[in-house]
């Protein structure tokens, strides 16, 4: 490494560890660059493909409200990965580059969104243990150090309680419904719980890049602190609606003052990632699918704004 590289680097973690925000322009090391890179563009196509398993219920809503409420998230969702494509290009990658990464499999999303969304249960539980999960873990990421990634998270975060709640509220009103609303939200908390779990990521010794995350304060907080905030918070939320958690072993231990719970399965967890959950393919091609659907719409507004660029150049 030459000499004003080593001295870059030292003036760069010094920064890092006075908690100085990192701006597009600064110097960074390469790797810090490509590691946000491969996060934030994850991160945003998770945002993008987690709108098809609840969009999925839109024209299913039980009243007008609730149908006007997840329109909004739905909405939110298409949002938060436009800011958060955007902020990856702040590092010099092109937004089409990413979606091709998506669209060949090259890129991952979140694991969350490869389970189907079978009863309307289920729009409330992505709303009380995904989002719930999402914000442990985003209101971690607003306080990184890459500036663009750590101010989106801002606005994502505000957002996502919206989520979380309105979420926790559909399961409320269905666990102290009628007997078969509560058994669907029972259902559905079943089949969630787990894989919300597993979103936040392999557990801390199977987790190569967080060390490298955390010293460049990328990421706050290991996989499995957030993992255990998450359960810690959300336990006394199913309790105080009357559900159970499938997980027999899960407890209360009162010296730590934490939930300890049953074995995760980490087998299930990575055949996800690695493509072969129930939805994988489903998800992928619906992307791909929008992707070749929406070409022509690229196009005119390319050719609209090349039209007007060059009125106003002939103008000016
Ligand atoms: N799904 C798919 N892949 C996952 C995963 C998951 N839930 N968790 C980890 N992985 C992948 C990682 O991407 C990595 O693979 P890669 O090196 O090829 O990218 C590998 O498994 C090893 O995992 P690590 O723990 O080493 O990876 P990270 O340190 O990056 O931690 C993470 C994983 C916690 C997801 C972290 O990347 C992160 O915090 N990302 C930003 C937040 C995010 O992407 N959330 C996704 C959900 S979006 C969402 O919740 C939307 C909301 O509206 C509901």
């Amino acid at each position: 490494m030459v000499k004003d590289e080593k001295k870059l680097l030292a003036e760069f973690q010094a920064k890092i560890d006075k908690g100085v925000k990192i701006e597009p322009k600064d110097w960074m090391p390469e790797h810090y660059r490509k590691q946000l890179i491969r996060m934030m563009s994850q991160h945003a196509h998770s945002e993008i493909v987690g709108m098809l398993p609840e969009g999925n219920w839109i024209t299913r809503a039980p009243s007008l409200r609730r149908k006007a409420i997840l329109l909004a998230k739905v909405q939110d969702e298409a949002g938060h990965g436009m800011y958060l494509y955007s902020a990856a290009e702040t590092l010099g990658i092109d937004r089409t580059e990413m979606l091709e990464q998506l669209h060949t499999g090259k890129a991952k999303y979140s694991s969350i969104f490869n389970y189907p969304t079978l009863t309307w249960a289920d729009i409330g539980a992505i709303g009380w243990l995904v989002d719930g999960a999402a914000i442990m873990n985003q209101t971690a990421l607003a306080k990184g150090s890459y500036g663009p990634y750590s101010r989106a998270m801002v606005r994502i975060c505000k957002e996502e309680s919206f989520h979380n709640r309105q979420g926790y509220e559909i399961m409320c009103s269905l666990a102290f419904g009628t007997p078969e609303q509560k058994a669907m939200a029972q259902d559905a908390l079943n089949r969630w719980w787990w894989p919300a779990i597993m979103m936040l990521g392999p557990s801390d010794d199977n987790s190569p890049n967080s060390a490298e995350l955390m010293s460049w304060k990328v990421k706050m907080e290991s996989n499995d602190s957030i993992r255990q905030r998450f359960i810690d918070r959300t336990v006394p939320q199913g309790d105080h609606i009357g559900l159970t958690f499938p997980d027999p072993l899960l407890k209360f231990n009162k010296e730590t003052g934490h939930y300890e719970h049953g074995p995760i399965n980490w087998e299930e967890f990575f055949n996800v990632v690695k493509g072969n959950g129930p939805c994988n393919k489903a998800r992928l091609k619906a992307r791909v699918d929008a992707d070749k659907d929406g070409k022509w719409v690229r196009e005119a507004a390319e050719a609209y704004a090349m039209k007007h660029t060059e009125k106003e150049t002939l103008a000016a």
